[in-house]
């Protein structure tokens, strides 16, 4: 039931203050990671762990990208992401002491399962899965599970379910993170920070009419570049596919510091350029950036902490929004790219919820 949403995936998008909350549910305290609630076993096998495989397909994927800043930049453990149909067809190398993580929302799409099935051949020390969907082939076949809290999720276009797998993901992480040296005093503040994230997003939201009137800015554009650095190159890949899956607009995603390395000979007038920069260590080399894209005419879209100092001008235009933890942007400003997408595919017209030629899980190769 879409109640008062037009679509499901608007409802969807609104959802996620509630179920990144629900996610976090009995996993948290106020100021620390409650690792019990990963499995009995969980802190035994954690401890073991020395590298991280990360494995999934389309968003889930994104997610896992994002999750490889956390894991070497909180748990300072080497971790690997690949998508799992790349990751089959080829051979690979696995360290014993590995720890085998696939994120799924559907936990039944087929490449992503076949490759932990491979996987379990070669021998690694745990798999550990990442699932909306309890009871699903992934949630079977793996010895650790931390279901997402999302509920069903019916658009095409994943949004909710994104989201829950950073909240969990991060979570992981802090477990991971324990074992590895991490303070309590840092694991004090980033939960703390978890915390904030359902009230950010919330903020976000109500930023909803000002980005469906940023969305008319697409409405013709046959091509968009999403820019982003560090664990926002991620958000700005998922920016992009959210678009090209339902607006059917060309998209492609950069970090920002390739620019000069190829795309920027495509910049013009025509082809705006969506940037996300929260306030951290690369925003400076972040307008650099934008600095090169509006001195060949493009338009800019920038979604960025208040704090960051990027006001609109001409062919600028900047979106505010609240300030948040280094650590937790991805998962708050993921959000308004999400409403840009969907903005843009209703201003077009096409079928939001349920985009031509794709399937919402994909349970053959
Ligand atoms: O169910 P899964 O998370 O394994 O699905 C993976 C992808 O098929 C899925 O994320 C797909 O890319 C979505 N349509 C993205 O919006």
């Amino acid at each position: 039931d879409k109640g008062e949403y037009r679509h499901f995936m608007l409802k969807e998008i609104h959802e996620q203050p509630r179920v990144i909350k629900a996610t976090m549910e009995g996993r948290v305290t106020a100021s620390r990671v409650l690792e019990q609630a990963l499995g009995t076993d969980a802190e035994n096998l954690l401890d073991h762990v020395r590298h991280v495989q990360i494995i999934a397909c389309g968003t889930s994927y994104h997610a896992g990208l994002v999750a490889r800043y956390w894991i070497e930049e909180v748990a300072g453990l080497p971790c690997s992401v690949e998508v799992a149909s790349e990751f089959r067809y080829r051979k690979h190398v696995i360290q014993p002491d590995t720890l085998f993580l696939c994120i799924s929302q559907s936990g039944e799409t087929a490449d992503t399962l076949a490759a932990l099935r491979q996987a379990k051949q070669a021998g690694f020390r745990a798999a550990l899965a990442i699932c909306n969907v309890p009871g699903s082939s992934l949630v079977r076949e793996s010895d650790l599970v931390i279901m997402t809290q999302a509920g069903p999720e019916i658009g095409v276009a994943s949004t909710k379910a994104f989201t829950t797998q950073l909240t969990s993901l991060l979570i992981f992480t802090l477990a991971l993170a324990r074992h590895n040296g991490l303070s309590e005093e840092k694991e004090s503040e980033i939960v703390q920070a978890l915390h904030l994230v359902p009230g950010q997003v919330n903020d976000v939201l109500s930023l909803d009419g000002e980005i469906e009137e940023l969305a008319r800015g697409f409405m013709d554009k046959n091509h968009t570049l999403f820019l982003g650095r560090g664990s926002l190159y991620p958000v700005a890949l998922e920016g992009a596919l959210k678009l090209k899956e339902i607006s059917y607009i060309h998209a492609e995603a950069y970090p920002a510091g390739e620019l000069k390395h190829g795309p920027l000979a495509l910049v013009d007038s025509e082809m705006p350029v969506v940037t996300v920069a929260p306030n951290n260590d690369l925003v400076e080399k972040l307008k650099s950036n934008l600095e090169e894209v509006r001195a060949r005419g493009g338009e800019l879209f920038v979604f960025a902490d208040r704090e960051a100092g990027v006001a609109s001008e001409d062919s600028l235009h900047a979106m505010q929004l609240p300030p948040v933890h280094e650590i937790t942007a991805p998962i708050v400003y993921t959000v308004p790219l999400q409403l840009l997408s969907y903005h843009v595919a209703v201003l077009k017209g096409t079928d939001v919820d349920q985009p031509r030629n794709l399937a919402k899980s994909v349970t053959v190769e």
